[in-house]
């Protein structure tokens, strides 16, 4: 850890300081910061451990992929990773920068899609995409360009002039995307980013994150309890249960780890205590209608 100098001189303010502060991290000639390192990551809710000394490294350029099922602590641990919580134990930094001490700088590196849907019905697409970029700070004389690109990067130039209340689930899914990607992030952080969609809209939101991916280099931190999305998209997973991380590596490795012709589902239920059908089941219905009932009152 001590490669990251999380107690180092950092500037704060703009996007480039974030910038210099990812590379303070790299002097002497030593490798790039990690995208994110945290140890010892502890949250309760009253006398309930949410989330209980959770260690995980994530490296630059990785999409990685946090498994487990309803109530693991996947969306508490996001929140501490984005300073939207302050966590109870441990530390984290994010890209060289220690997320306690200068939380509004890894805001600025960070682009953060929440579990629940988060796009304004009343708005169109672009109008919501502008907010962001105001919210953000995006300098002014960039905020057309950057709009524009982060609707082209998620395919929705031609919508973009209509309401979104007149968008499918894909679409607002896709344009929360481009509401996060307006800040040109360094990390994308995607909580339950394909949650009741259909299976088409699902590989159709896939496909541009990899797009965009592939693209920009950007690295990816998601959560999801879909097997099949980490298999395919993920280079790393962490399976993560009653607060703590019981494994991690690639799917592959873990498939591996377990014997021949095993799945991810197969994995899940070896590291959750074979939980994945009960609770994915119950996540899923509860999590789908609260999406569903989100999707009412924007349509
Ligand atoms: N605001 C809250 N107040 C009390 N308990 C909470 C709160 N948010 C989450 N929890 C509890 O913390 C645990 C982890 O929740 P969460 O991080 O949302 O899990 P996941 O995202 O993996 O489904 C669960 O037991 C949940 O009930
Ligand atoms: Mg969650």
């Amino acid at each position: 850890m001590s490669e990251l100098r999380d107690g180092g001189p950092v500037a704060t303010g703009t996007i480039g300081t974030a910038l210099v502060a990812a590379e303070a991290a790299t002097r002497d000639g030593a490798r790039l910061a990690s995208a994110i390192v945290c140890s010892g990551l502890t949250y309760r809710f009253g006398t309930h451990t949410a989330v209980d000394h959770v260690d995980l490294r994530i490296e630059r350029g990785e999409t990685f992929g946090l498994l487990g099922p309803n109530g693991a602590g996947k969306t508490t641990t996001i929140r501490m990773l984005t300073t939207l919580l302050r966590p109870m134990g441990g530390t984290i930094s994010v890209l060289g920068v220690n997320v306690a001490e200068r939380p509004m700088l890894v805001r600025r590196m960070i682009g953060y899609v929440p579990q629940l849907l988060s796009a304004d019905a009343t708005l169109t697409g672009r109008e919501n995409v502008e907010l962001f970029a105001r919210l953000f700070d995006v300098p002014r004389s960039q905020r057309r360009d950057r709009v524009e690109s982060a609707l082209t990067a998620m395919g929705l130039t031609e919508p973009a002039g209509r309401l979104v209340k007149t968008y499918s689930g894909g679409m607002i899914r896709r344009l929360e995307l481009a509401q996060a990607l307006v800040n040109s992030p360094s990390l994308l952080v995607l909580d339950e980013p394909t949650v009741g969609l259909d299976p088409i809209a699902r590989t159709d939101v896939w496909e541009y994150i990899a797009a965009l991916r592939a693209q920009a280099n950007m690295t990816v931190l998601m959560t999801t309890h879909y097997m099949d999305e980490a298999d395919t998209y993920c280079n790393r997973v962490a399976l993560m249960h009653a607060g703590s991380i019981r494994a991690t590596g690639s799917p592959g490795l873990l498939k591996a780890m377990l014997g021949d012709g095993s799945t991810l589902d197969d994995v899940f239920r070896h590291y959750t205590g074979g939980t994945l059908d009960d609770n994915t089941e119950s996540g899923g219905i509860r999590d789908v209608r609260r999406a569903r009932r989100t999707a009412r009152r924007l349509g």
